[in-house]
């Protein structure tokens, strides 16, 4: 029997924060809602998964649920130019945490190879992208959850500040030099995430808090700020860490 709890779903456009005592319990359950949510309303559900350190807890939590894992299709929201098996690797981090359950028990995933050029990288994702926006009738692609992280210096995803990806209007994939950490990365652009019919913020560091507020008041003009899913809704999801 799968799980059957729901929480109620914020309207479209809104901007919800929650701030969870048990940050990768509660965070999990929430996308467990809304991917249960999803699949109920189309018979699936496709599901990016951020990167960085942050998300492996939640997706930890979210592998011990009893979800139709079979109805999912994971993405990702980014990767780094390095192999599947690298310590950097964000596919390497999910499938120690989620994928190796989900993916046993039928879950689609859509891995970004980080181990060809960037530019093959972005444009094979892409593709299969495609390829699924076609069969779910959807142009472009709408995640029913799209997990994302949050940086410092309020870069999401790999869409750091100054950097080429952040004027893509175009391509829902591309590959993005970051000059700061002398490094490819691979990454979607604003006009795939803003499809999305829910972005999920996972953030459980105190010392993002005043970036946290800055980015929910619009205000610093970072990366994160321009995350605003047209007919969608934003959901922040805060450790006790952050106040
Ligand atoms: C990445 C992520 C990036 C990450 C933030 C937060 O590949 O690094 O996509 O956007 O989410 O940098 O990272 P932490 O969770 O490690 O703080």
């Amino acid at each position: 029997m799968h799980d059957t709890s729901r929480t109620p779903a914020p309207l479209p456009g809104t901007v919800t924060v929650l701030r969870h005592s048990d940050f990768a319990a509660q965070t999990a359950a929430a996308l467990a809602d809304s991917i249960l949510a999803a699949i109920a309303r189309s018979g699936s559900a496709v599901v990016a998964l951020s990167g960085g350190a942050t998300p492996a807890p939640v997706l930890a939590a979210l592998a011990a649920r009893d979800l139709p894992w079979e109805k999912l299709i994971f993405t990702f929201g980014d990767e780094r130019a390095v192999p599947p098996d690298h310590a950097d690797s964000n596919y390497r981090m999910a499938h120690a945490a989620l994928l190796s359950h989900a993916a046993a028990r039928g879950a689609r995933v859509v891995r970004i190879q980080g181990e060809l050029p960037p530019e093959t990288a972005a444009r094979n994702c892409e593709d299969t992208l495609r390829q699924i926006a076609s069969e779910r009738g959807e142009n472009p692609l709408r995640h029913d959850v799209l997990m994302l992280g949050l940086g410092a210096d309020g870069h999401t995803a790999s869409l750091f500040p100054g950097t080429a990806a952040l004027s893509e209007k175009n391509r829902w994939v591309v590959p993005n030099f970051v000059p700061k950490l002398s490094a490819w990365r691979i990454t979607f652009t604003y006009p795939l995430i803003n499809a999305a019919r829910e972005v999920h913020f996972l953030v459980n560091d105190a010392s993002k808090e005043a970036v946290i507020q800055q980015v929910l008041l619009g205000e610093g003009g970072h990366p994160a700020g321009a995350v605003r899913p047209a007919e969608g809704r934003v959901i922040w999801h805060l450790g006790h860490l952050a106040k």
